[in-house]
């Protein structure tokens, strides 16, 4: 069996069109765009890039966006400070602070001082905590990107016994909270999982969100599951891959997304649509 590969890239780029036609609509009744405050702190390669990203995309589908590149040296007290501003500010509607943050401030703390109601990653507690008890609001844009993804490929998630790799905050935990809300079975795998490879061999969907190259074997998948690939990871030669040996587990799976060009694109996409959510849920 050779996978069908999903095309996270093509389907971003209907996201954003519909977007992009939703924005006009607003503009054209006399609305104004929505605004996404984009927080650099430092230099961080990876970080420029994905910040880059965003802030094309938001070009793209006619969102403003504000920069704030700081200093990598940056008190907490003044982030804070310029979070505090940002939430009092009616003309911006959502913040963004890209992570990591340097060692000298506590990214906890920085989220939980961000306006869960511009809180357009979904990291903020309260958001967290909608999407646990079901009433999800704003969503953190891999894990709900990853759930659109799935559903435009008419995959039927209610049943499936999903296993997630990884538990991190913003990626592992939301994902197992967005596929328990869709009526999988969810496992959480981690670094005590004790039989990583036992629990893949038998998931009908496979996540995978470690941030470690290779770590998911395809000689482990099931043949015919559905494998998620989160990882975005840099070799020494600098190519970019994901968790999951790709063209291993494109033998046995049904259907594979390819790093690069599956999650990682509807990622920014799904963060223009809670930018024009968190707009709309504040009733402006
Ligand atoms: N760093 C890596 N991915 C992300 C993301 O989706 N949002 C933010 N804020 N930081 C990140």
């Amino acid at each position: 069996m050779s996978a069908q590969i999903i095309n996270g890239k093509a389907i971003a780029e209907e996201m954003l069109d519909q977007i992009k036609s939703r924005i006009n609509q607003r503009l054209n009744s006399g609305k104004r765009a929505p605004s996404l405050a984009v927080i650099l702190v430092g230099a961080d390669p990876a970080s420029s890039i994905y910040v880059r990203n965003k802030r094309l995309a938001c070009e793209k589908v006619g969102i403003n966006s504000i920069a704030y590149d700081l200093v990598s040296d940056i008190k907490e007290s003044e982030l804070f400070a310029l979070i505090q501003k940002l939430n009092e500010d009616e003309t911006i509607d959502g913040i963004l602070v890209q992570s990591p943050l340097p060692s000298q401030i506590d990214e906890k703390l920085i989220i939980e001082n961000i306006n869960p109601t511009k809180d357009v990653d979904g990291f903020h507690p309260y958001n967290i905590g909608r999407l646990a008890i079901r009433q999800p609001t704003l969503r953190s844009c891999t894990p709900f990107g990853v759930i659109k993804m799935l559903n435009s490929v008419n995959i039927e998630l209610k049943g499936l016994d999903a296993v997630v790799v990884g538990v991190s905050n913003h990626v592992g935990r939301p994902m197992a909270l967005e596929l328990l809300l869709a009526g999988c079975t969810v496992t959480s795998c981690h670094r005590h999982t004790k039989d990583l490879q036992s629990n893949i061999a038998r998931a009908d969907l496979v996540v995978a969100a470690a941030g470690k190259a290779g770590l998911i074997k395809g000689e482990w998948i099931k043949p015919g599951a559905i494998v998620v690939d989160i990882g975005i990871n840099r070799l020494d030669s600098g190519k970019i891959c994901g968790d999951v040996d790709f063209e291993s587990a494109k033998d046995r799976a049904a259907w594979i997304t390819p790093v690069p060009g599956g999650v990682g694109p509807m990622t920014v996409a799904t963060l223009m649509e809670n930018t024009l959510l968190a707009m709309e849920l504040r009733g402006i």
